[in-house]
């Protein structure tokens, strides 16, 4: 090793002690993370850490194992990305056919692409391959740019177990594993394949779970598969984005398409996303929306990679208003000026709640997040709420009560108990933050208000918008 290298070693070493005595940074400098990684995040405008990036980086770099919660666009890609590229150029290895030094999960195809991209984009200046495997598209090509063997491999489970059987990688020489909406992934869903994949996994491994949400009993599961974890929880686990205006429209279920054209014709509506429980739902609005002279598409799992790229695509530039989807896009999507998320059916599952929402009023900005509630889903209401621990206001102008009197007052009377129970000031900064947390948020730069009439030379020009595999 050369003196050089030695003087670097050591001072970056010196900068991560003294990080875990003071947590209270305000740059990336403090970390000690590798300068080709801090150029890049210079040139993102990324001038300073998230809370959740503040409290994990340097548990990461220690190599400990991690459960990271915190609110929906608060940064956790980077969070757990940094300080691994940080590890890759620290510890450089000569590639090994068919092998990955670390494997990222995340529940859809979508979001790995833009995890995968997230890696390229941070790691730009590094020595790096990230390869991406994910169904829906040719398996050969993914094969072909595994055989040499490559640091980083972002997968969602099913495709990743077909390269695994065909022999096109193995996984024996991972060394971290990251689970992204670690939750979902270890949910009745996917848990059967998480299984078979770390089975294949060597023991000594760096295990790195991230999610806006964690109920009880998949935290318990995932202590199988953890080794002494760090939990850090920036905010408690499901707490909604900050700076989401969320209101509910109380209506019959026949009133559904008129109120949702009526919500997408307002002019402060610039980019919306309309979730709907089922694929059919999603094509049945998107017809609706169209013929009533609203631009639409949709994304689900009926349609084919193609065009669930193609339409992604078309929504992240600005191409496509409106987009339409199932829950497939729920989760970890990062686009930039989404103003409003619609939530034409209220989820079942309440933690879809909070991820729906959450793709709105990202990365500091604000949005709204409207939901139409018809009588039957005041049941799936009343567990939202539950989980969030807070009851959503509801908004009178569009409300369209059902005429059969039964309906109208279950309607009523939960309209009332918004306003006779729950916390008062439903947008206020959470009172059940921790204390350090709500500090962090309110010094953190990323997470102030973003000043649309800010001009003149001091004015920042906005963030770029990542271009995705
Ligand atoms: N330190 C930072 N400074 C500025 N922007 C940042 C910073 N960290 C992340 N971002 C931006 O914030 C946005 C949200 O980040 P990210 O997708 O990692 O959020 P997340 O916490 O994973 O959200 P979700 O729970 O929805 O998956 C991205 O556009 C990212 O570029
Ligand atoms: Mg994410």
């Amino acid at each position: 090793m050369s003196r050089a290298t030695r003087d670097t070693s050591a001072r970056r070493a010196r900068a991560r002690r003294r990080l875990t005595d003071d947590c209270n940074l305000n740059s990336f400098h403090g970390f000690g993370l590798a300068e080709p990684i801090t150029r890049a995040l210079a040139e993102e405008r990324y001038d300073a850490p998230t809370p959740i990036q503040v409290e994990t980086i340097p548990l990461v770099l220690r190599r400990r194992d991690v459960v990271g919660i915190a609110q929906t666009g608060t940064g956790k890609t980077a969070a757990f990305a940094l300080p691994i590229l940080d590890h890759i150029s620290a510890n450089p290895q000569p590639s090994q056919a068919k092998t990955c030094r670390v494997l990222v999960l995340s529940p859809t195809r979508e979001l790995s692409a833009q995890i995968a991209e997230s890696f390229r984009i941070y790691g730009r200046y590094l020595r790096l391959h990230v390869a991406l495997a994910i169904g829906g598209v040719p398996i050969g090509p993914q094969a072909r740019a595994l055989a040499r063997g490559v640091e980083i491999l972002v997968a969602t489970p099913g495709r990743l177990l077909d390269l695994v059987g065909t022999g096109a990688v193995s996984l024996d020489r991972a060394e971290v594993l990251v689970l992204d909406e670690a939750d979902r992934m270890l949910d009745m869903g996917f848990i059967h394949d998480i299984r078979r994949i770390v089975a294949k996994l060597p023991k000594h491994r760096q295990n790195l779970f991230f999610s806006a949400t964690m109920p009880p009993a998949i935290a318990e599961l995932a202590r199988e598969i953890l080794r002494n974890p760090a939990r850090v929880a920036v905010a408690p686990s499901a707490s909604t984005a900050e700076r989401i205006e969320q209101q509910i429209v109380h209506l019959e279920a026949s009133a559904k398409p008129t109120v949702l054209a009526e919500i997408l014709r307002g002019e402060a509506v610039q980019r919306a996303l309309v979730f709907t429980r089922t694929k059919h739902g999603a094509d049945r609005v998107t017809r609706a929306l169209v013929r009533s002279g609203i631009g639409a598409e949709a994304i689900h799992g009926n349609k084919s990679q193609n065009q669930r790229g193609r339409v992604l695509a078309a929504f992240r530039d600005g191409r496509v208003r409106v987009l339409v989807a199932t829950d497939v896009a729920a989760r970890g999507i990062d686009v930039d000026a989404i103003t409003h998320v619609i939530n034409y059916d209220l989820p079942n599952v309440p933690e879809s709640y909070v991820h729906r929402i959450g793709r709105t009023a990202r990365a500091g900005a604000a949005g709204t997040a409207i939901s139409l509630c018809s009588a039957e889903e005041l049941p799936h209401l009343r567990a939202i709420e539950k989980l969030i621990r807070m009851a959503i206001p509801a908004d009178p102008r569009r409300a369209r009560p059902a005429p059969a009197k039964e309906l109208r007052g279950k309607a009523e009377s939960h309209q009332h108990q918004h306003r006779s129970r729950g916390p008062t000031r439903p947008h206020a900064p959470r009172r059940d933050a921790p204390a350090s947390a709500r500090h962090e948020l309110a010094m953190v730069p990323f997470l102030q208000p973003k000043h649309r009439e800010q001009s003149g030379p001091s004015a920042r020009p906005p963030r770029k918008q990542w271009r995705r595999a």
